[in-house]
């Protein structure tokens, strides 16, 4: 086929020459496109992140599929596909696809923990670096952001949201797609494609069991789970991921209504829908396909694209289509959105677009990226508890480090697959330059029972011996014997959260807390820096320690940013994206429930929703985080009490440095629909500023509330402002009770 004249301002391929080429493609290569193979179909050492079956693609498949996952590496991919496109007969480049979540090679926080940092542009300026990284690694596109609302802390993935709010989620989610993109999807050097998912609301499995069921009512999903899909959406993502559950009972990847009438139709997008791993396939054992056929019928005609790594749609759209099942209409439909995609990236014109070996060389892992990553670290660190231990003084105390985390790279996250533990700075490293004479313990083991037993068995390296766990003990009671203040690391291992990584048991392991009981005894003095990937049930910590840091999983500089942190270098601002419960048995647990027509406080106590033997409150609520210095927030003020249509109302409130030390403070505002037409929160997170003050310092703070914050998924199902009261809260924490009432008329 004749390269058509290209379309100069974009110097791409205008939409004729790519109607063109369709047309003279063959239905075999069509269907080559929707097909999405491993790196290892190319070389021994693509990343498999999903169940690896025999998918019996043969030789011609592979030649003709569209896209790869897994591979990375300039010279690599350059290779790869010059060799593709050498054999593809209309030399159509392949599209090279992978997860970059929270970084690439300089690993930044988890997501929950970017979440926790209130600060969704520097979540952009992460995404920018990552995709710097991924670009010139010859990666086209990421699966990121995950937009998932979650609320259960048993489900291993909550550690790749950001958290339980729907606003919020949706701040990160377009800042996310923006930081990879550009704005509007423009992919300039250095950009990449971004794929919004799990769509959709496969953070609310059943149980926080993983894969499982998901029940939801339809205004619950739009009310609360679709709002950050469709941020990521308005901000021009590339790419939407179909989710493993059901909707509905209808597997996403089969589902019609959700994949065609609310993604299509009703969001308004326009990109390539891409199958989680296997999930066409899936909807076999999921029941609603008796084979692989059916399985390629309902999800063509539910309108994914692209089949990630089955044989799926390679082994039978072109019998549904011969046979008329399927129109080869609908094909030519996802093709045409495959191409347009390469199109966009300018794959046609240069299929290696950024892969570069010299600049990958220069920029993976350099100082400037390092930094972003520590900066970023320190402010995603959550301080829930200071009895006035932190910040350490340097010189006049003397401080032991001691648990399994104070030695550990492992700290990026499970979802960093091409970051490298050798390449992250553990709190070891990080005080051997900055606390010399520190004494560090390793304390105990990260799991309980003995190596290849118990709940991490497949990692040995995870568990302890008996003699030598009993070793470590008595080496940290000795040491916290002698010194002012314990700093014990623990947690979570980065094994323990993350895809089929559910856990019905949300504490923090016995052998750790062994330890933590057994040094508390010897010296009260204890500040616990918490590693996690999840909320935990941490009441017996928050009880006995003097200060409790959060520092989730950190990243290539964990160590350097919890050290800053525990000296004071950063005075830590991070807010809870998702609540601690008070145990497990309390999940879900979320600050924005509903009221019930029995709250808890207001009816009757014995006849009132809640529990015999536990608070409702969780134990650390969404919101909620503390600071080396203190805030004074004022009653809030607003320049009018009542709202007319299409108005707004201005709510101040002065915010005050009453510490001694530089802080920064999250105002949070959030809005609570006294009397609607379906039951509405208690409150719910509509605006939030961040600011930084001087000691004694203070700033007025003004946020305009306007309609579209009151806006809900009313009777007839479409978006509603109610007239009535409202109140506006503003405070730094979601159980603020600092409070006023407006009026909507
Ligand atoms: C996994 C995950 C998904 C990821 C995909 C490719 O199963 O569910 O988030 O992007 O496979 O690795």
């Amino acid at each position: 086929m004749e390269r058509n004249v290209r379309n100069k301002e974009t110097d791409k391929l205008n939409i004729r020459d790519l109607q063109e080429l369709l047309n003279d493609m063959s239905l075999e290569e069509k269907i080559g496109q929707m097909v999405q193979i491993t790196g290892g179909s190319f070389e021994n050492d693509g990343l498999i992140t999903g169940p690896e079956k025999k998918n019996g693609l043969g030789a011609s498949e592979i030649r003709l599929a569209g896209s790869v996952i897994g591979s990375s590496g300039a010279d690599k991919l350059k290779r790869i596909q010059q060799e593709y496109m050498e054999n593809h007969p209309h030399r159509i480049p392949l599209l090279f696809m992978s997860d970059v979540i929270n970084g690439y090679r300089t690993i930044f926080p988890i997501p929950l923990a970017q979440g926790s940092s209130f600060d969704p542009e520097m979540s952009g300026r992460a995404a920018r670096v990552a995709a710097k990284e991924a670009s010139v690694s010859g990666l086209h596109l990421t699966f990121s952001p995950m937009a998932d609302l979650v609320n259960d802390a048993r489900w291993g993935r909550v550690m790749e949201s950001t958290g339980e709010d729907p606003w919020l989620n949706s701040q990160f989610a377009g800042a996310m797609v923006e930081g990879y993109q550009g704005k509007d999807a423009q992919f300039g050097k250095n950009q990449i494609a971004a794929c919004v998912k799990h769509f959709a609301a496969y953070g609310a499995p059943l149980a926080g069991r993983e894969y499982n069921t998901v029940e939801l009512s339809e205004r619950t999903l739009r009310d609360a789970y679709l709002p950050s899909y469709q941020a990521a959406v308005d901000a021009g993502v590339s790419m939407v991921m179909t989710s493993f559950n059901t909707l509905n009972r209808i597997p996403a990847s089969g589902n019609k209504q959700l994949m065609r009438q609310i993604l299509r139709d009703e969001m308004g997008f326009e990109g390539v829908v891409i199958s989680d791993w296997g999930a066409i396939e899936e909807l076999i054992p999921h029941g609603v396909a008796e084979d692989g056929k059916e399985a390629a019928r309902l999800a063509v005609d539910a309108g994914v694209d692209i089949d990630m790594c089955t044989a799926s749609y390679a082994h039978n759209l072109k019998k549904l289509v011969e046979d008329k099942v399927v129109s080869e209409d609908l094909i030519d439909e996802a093709v045409m959105r495959i191409l347009k995609l390469k199109n966009q990236l300018g794959l046609f014109e240069n299929p290696y677009r950024d892969a570069d070996a010299l600049d990958e060389k220069e920029c993976i892992l350099c100082e400037a990226h390092r930094l972003e990553a520590r900066k970023f670290a320190g402010e995603t660190f959550v301080l829930l508890k200071n009895e006035n231990v932190l910040p350490l003084k340097n010189k006049e105390e003397k401080t032991a480090f001691i648990g399994p985390q104070v030695y550990n790279h492992e700290i990026i996250g499970s979802w960093s697959i091409f970051g490298r533990a050798k390449d992250t700075v553990s709190i070891a490293d990080a005080l051997k330059k900055r606390v010399p004479g520190a004494v560090l313990a390793e304390g105990s083991a990260f799991a309980d029972g003995r190596p290849g037993t118990g709940v991490m068995a497949a990692r040995a390296e995870l568990h302890k011996e008996d003699a030598e766990a009993e070793r470590l003990l008595q080496d940290a009671k000795r040491i916290a014997a002698e010194v002012d203040t314990v700093v014990l690391a623990l947690g979570e291992h980065q094994a323990f959260s993350g895809e089929a990584k559910s856990r019905a048991d949300i504490s923090v392991p016995d052998c750790q807390m062994r330890l933590f009981r057994e040094v508390q005894a010897v010296n009260p003095n204890v500040v616990v820096v918490l590693f996690t990937g999840r909320p935990l049930d941490i009441r017996e910590i928050s009880q006995k320690a003097k200060a409790i840091l959060v520092v989730w999983q950190p990243g290539t500089e964990g160590g350097n940013a919890v050290v800053d942190a525990l000296y004071g270098d950063v005075n830590p601002s991070g807010k809870l994206a998702m609540s601690f419960p008070y145990c497990v048995g309390q999940v879900p647990v979320f600050y924005n429930e509903m009221r019930t027509g029995r709250p808890y406080g207001l009816a009757e106590e014995a006849y009132s929703s809640t529990y015999l033997d536990i608070p409702n409150k969780p134990l650390y609520p969404f919101g909620f985080g503390l600071s080396y210095t203190s805030f004074d927030i004022s009653p809030v003020e607003l320049d009018g009490a009542v709202m007319g249509k299409d108005g707004e109302i201005r709510a101040s409130v002065r915010v005050k440095n009453t510490g001694n030390a530089k802080g920064k403070e999250v105002l949070q505002l959030y809005i609570r629909d006294h009397v609607a037409k379906a039951a509405r929160p208690v409150r719910e997170l509509k605006a939030i500023r961040k600011v930084e003050l001087n000691a004694g310092e203070e700033k007025i703070v003004t946020f305009s509330i306007t309609q579209q914050m009151l806006k809900y998924i009313g009777q007839d199902m479409r978006y509603a402002v109610d007239q009535g009261k409202f109140s506006v809260y503003i405070g730094n924490s979601s159980d603020t009770q600092n409070e006023r009432v407006f009026e909507v008329v």
